[in-house]
């Protein structure tokens, strides 16, 4: 038997409602906030990710799927949605024609980590991204988006933790504070911190090692030393987000896994999933578009983890169970082809109906109706053919009525309708 590759899944019929559940929500959300879908390819060049994320942060140095196409491209498969987002922003000139642009896009993102609870080498995220808008009130709109998101789901220990990483006018200063800091903390440092410490120090505050954790629990915050534009900037930003109910949590320690970062930045974090405590990630990145071609342009998203969040989900209210809203137990060949033919009526009217094809007897059919968890079975058989009547009966109530075949399309869709509105 082949089976699947390390860190890769399948998601089963019995758990992808939850999944059409979460999309479905944020859809419609993103939607009412002014969104619109954009469907990009899974695959880009790698330089797109190798510049837009950063090359010394864990996802280039050591995360992707590359290879070398047949024409000697160097290709992969992305590992997350923002720098493909702005590249076709750039390539299709929104940045001239349409620079104000509200873009959402859903998909498999693939990282090559160590898999874990949680955390899968194909993982799913629902990305939103405002490209053009420099207001605080853009960052504030997401962090208020992404708090109704999770409070629509009935995520309750959702918090998210915010921190601006500043520009590059005041976060150069404090690369060199945190540099000499970290310098007289290298006895302390993993392997990888010590290279990182000269080249990229932010990375060192978000390495998940211990030992790394414990030297930097004393190092300078960024926040003070934000300039007085970032500084206005962010109070601005929780401000509008508070006014609008959503707690945050300050969190001077929070960088991100990517490099592109620029003033606000924000995670979402429970304490459902153990180590992988991220559910959601994003923030503003106002150099992205440039460093990728494109003018001056600003910008800031966010991720949320799908499989993440319906394991959440999925702990605290189990999977939902898809049950057809009339089932078919029908007895011998004619009374098949009559149900055939009532239950495509029934689907086109909207109603989930399904029949047994190949059922001989009726306890096995009418066995296989109760477990299906239909709310009505309809029972056909050559008596009832011939009295051109059908067996309808209400399996929660257990009630038996015997209604005419004709016009029971409709007489179904009404009393299907009825029990759906009265739960
Ligand atoms: P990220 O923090 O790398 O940010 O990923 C966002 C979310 O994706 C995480 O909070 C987590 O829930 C989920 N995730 C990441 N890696 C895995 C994995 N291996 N398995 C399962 N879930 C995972 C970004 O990707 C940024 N592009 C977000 C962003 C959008 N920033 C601005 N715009």
């Amino acid at each position: 038997m082949i089976r699947l590759i390390r860190g890769f899944r399948d998601i089963l019929p019995e758990h992808t409602g939850l999944w059409a559940l979460v999309e479905g929500v944020a859809r419609e959300l993103l939607e009412n906030f002014g969104f619109s879908e954009i469907r990009l390819p899974v695959l880009e060049h790698t330089e797109l990710f190798a510049r837009g994320i950063g090359a010394d942060t864990d996802i280039v140095e050591k995360e992707m799927y590359t290879f070398t196409d047949r024409n000697g491209d160097l290709l992969t498969l992305r590992p997350e949605a923002t720098a493909g987002v702005v590249r076709s922003y750039v390539e299709h000139g929104f940045c001239a024609s349409a620079p104000v642009q509200k873009l959402y896009t859903m998909g498999p993102m693939f990282r090559r980590e160590r898999p874990q609870r949680g955390r899968y080498r194909q993982f799913y995220q629902i990305n939103a991204e405002v490209l053009g808008v420099q207001s605080p009130l853009a960052d504030a709109q997401l962090l208020v988006l992404v708090h109704e998101f999770f409070s629509r789901l009935g995520v309750t220990d959702a918090a998210v933790h915010v921190n601006s990483l500043g520009c590059p006018n005041c976060r150069n200063p404090y690369k060199e504070e945190l540099k000499s800091y970290l310098a007289a903390k290298s006895g302390r440092l993993c392997q990888n911190c010590l290279r990182r410490k000269e080249t990229n120090p932010l990375r060192v505050l978000d390495c998940k090692s211990e030992q790394c954790a414990e030297a930097v629990a004393g190092a300078p915050s960024m926040t003070d030393w934000l300039c007085d534009a970032c500084r206005d900037h962010f109070a601005a930003v929780l401000s509008a987000a508070e006014s609008q109910g959503v707690a945050l949590v300050l969190d001077p320690r929070l960088v991100r896994g990517l490099d592109y970062y620029t003033r606000t930045t924000f995670e979402v974090r429970t304490s459902a999933l153990g180590a992988q405590n991220a559910v959601a990630g994003g923030g503003r990145y106002d150099g992205l578009v440039q460093l990728l071609g494109g003018p001056p342009r600003p910008g800031i998203g966010f991720a949320v983890g799908v499989d993440r969040l319906v394991e959440i989900l999925a702990a605290q209210k189990g999977y939902p169970q898809k049950c057809p809203d009339v089932y078919f137990a029908c007895l011998g060949d004619a009374a098949k082809k009559a149900g055939f033919s009532l239950a495509a009526g029934l689907a086109r009217a909207g109603v989930a109906a399904e029949m047994d094809f190949d059922g001989a007897g009726l306890k096995g059919q009418m066995k296989r109706a109760g477990k299906s968890g239909a709310r009505f079975v309809v029972i056909l058989g050559e008596d009832e053919l011939a009295g051109q009547k059908a067996q309808v009966r209400n399996l929660k109530t257990k009630e038996q009525t015997e209604q005419p075949m004709e016009g029971l399309v409709e007489s179904l869709a009404r009393r299907v309708k009825e029990e759906k509105d009265n739960g």
